[in-house]
């Protein structure tokens, strides 16, 4: 049987349990998963590096021996091709996740017929987590420990440090 080498690409910024989740069930089908941090993504600024994101993933995917983590820039398909990749990983959390991911997967058809796109759920308790949530909640003083690996956490904390805002009454004096 042939090897199988996938990637998993994201912004990550920064990677959540549900990022985790996936990387974990993807490291159970694939022989080779490669989790890649866009380095340039048209999201706007970024609160963590590419290299901050890349270390943290790395940290939290230690425990599967088949992942390792990578940075890329321009066409996913062209970075695909260069790692020997014939797959590429997604989480899908809702339905309305799809349109935009079967956008892409058909765009990345297009660009290579040989690399397929395989969607995975997370689980459940994840399915409304997104890194854009995590940030602005954080940012809110609000508990988001259960939904962020712990090493994501501590980088939170420390990049964020004064997270608990002021509660703001309303009330005028
Ligand atoms: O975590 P994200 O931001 O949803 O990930 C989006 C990502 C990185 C998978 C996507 O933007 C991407 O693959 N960018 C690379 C450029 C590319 O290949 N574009 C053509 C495919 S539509």
């Amino acid at each position: 049987m042939p090897q199988v080498t996938a990637i998993y690409p994201g912004t990550f910024d920064p990677p959540t349990n549900g990022h985790l989740d996936i990387c974990m069930r993807g490291s159970r089908i694939f022989d080779r998963l490669i989790v890649a941090v866009l380095r340039n993504s048209s999201k706007g600024a970024p609160l963590f590096t590419t290299q901050e994101r890349a270390e943290m993933l790395a940290e939290i995917t230690r425990p599967f021996g088949n992942v390792t983590v990578a940075t890329f820039d321009g066409l996913l398909v062209d970075f695909a091709r260069q790692q020997g990749a014939t797959a590429v990983l997604r989480g899908i959390r809702a339905v309305s996740d799809y349109e935009y991911e079967f956008q892409m997967a058909m765009m990345n058809r297009k660009l290579d017929p040989q690399l397929e796109t395989v969607f995975m759920q997370p689980a459940e308790k994840y399915t409304y987590v997104s890194s854009r949530l995590i940030k602005g909640v954080f940012q809110l003083g609000g508990d988001i420990n259960s939904l962020v690996p712990p090493e994501v956490m501590q980088r939170l904390r420390s990049k964020v440090p004064a997270n608990i805002a002021p509660p703001e009454t309303g009330a005028s004096t």
